[in-house]
């Protein structure tokens, strides 16, 4: 591929990702507000940015088996962890930005979770199996990722684990 034409691509899938998760987040307070289709109007348009961003990942071929996609995925988590957030919260502390610090720090403790779990999931898929959980919980304030038995509080944050979402 043309070398300016994958560089488009992939600020395409950045730009159509971001647009499909805003929407999806406006369409959260809509409904709040009471204003069902406003919510409808920004649910449909998430599913058509996220049916862009998977069109643009597909001719950068982004998308693969998934031994290669969670190669993909622990890739792309270790660099969060190792790199991106510690330089990141770095500076927000030296600029005394709290708030930013808290959601780097929050999102940097459930990657590293991710990043495990996910290789536990290459290591069963590499020998044709599916890897052996049950429900996985994710707290709804600091995306904290637990697997198990119920827990009495989120470890990050403190939310009481009756209020996790589960899946
Ligand atoms: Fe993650
Ligand atoms: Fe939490």
């Amino acid at each position: 591929m043309k070398k300016m034409t994958e560089e488009n691509l992939k600020s395409a899938f950045a730009g159509e990702s971001q647009a499909s998760m805003k929407y999806t987040l406006f369409a959260d307070i809509a409904e709040k507000a009471g204003k069902a289709n406003i919510a409808k109007l920004f649910r449909a348009t998430a599913y058509a940015e996220r049916i862009h961003a998977m069109n643009h990942l597909k001719v950068l071929k982004g998308i693969k088996d998934s031994s290669e996609n969670l190669l993909s995925a622990i890739k792309g988590e270790n660099f969060e962890i190792e790199e991106m957030y510690p330089a990141y919260i770095a500076v927000a502390e030296e600029q005394s930005e709290e708030k930013a610090t808290q959601s780097f720090k929050w999102a940097l403790e459930a990657e590293k979770v991710h990043s495990e779990l996910y290789l536990k999931a290459k290591k069963a898929v590499d020998v044709d199996k599916d890897i052996d959980i049950n429900e996985v919980y994710i707290c709804p304030v600091c995306g904290w990722t637990h697997i198990g038995e119920p827990i009495d509080k989120c470890p990050i944050c403190g939310l009481k684990f009756d209020k996790f979402k589960e899946f």
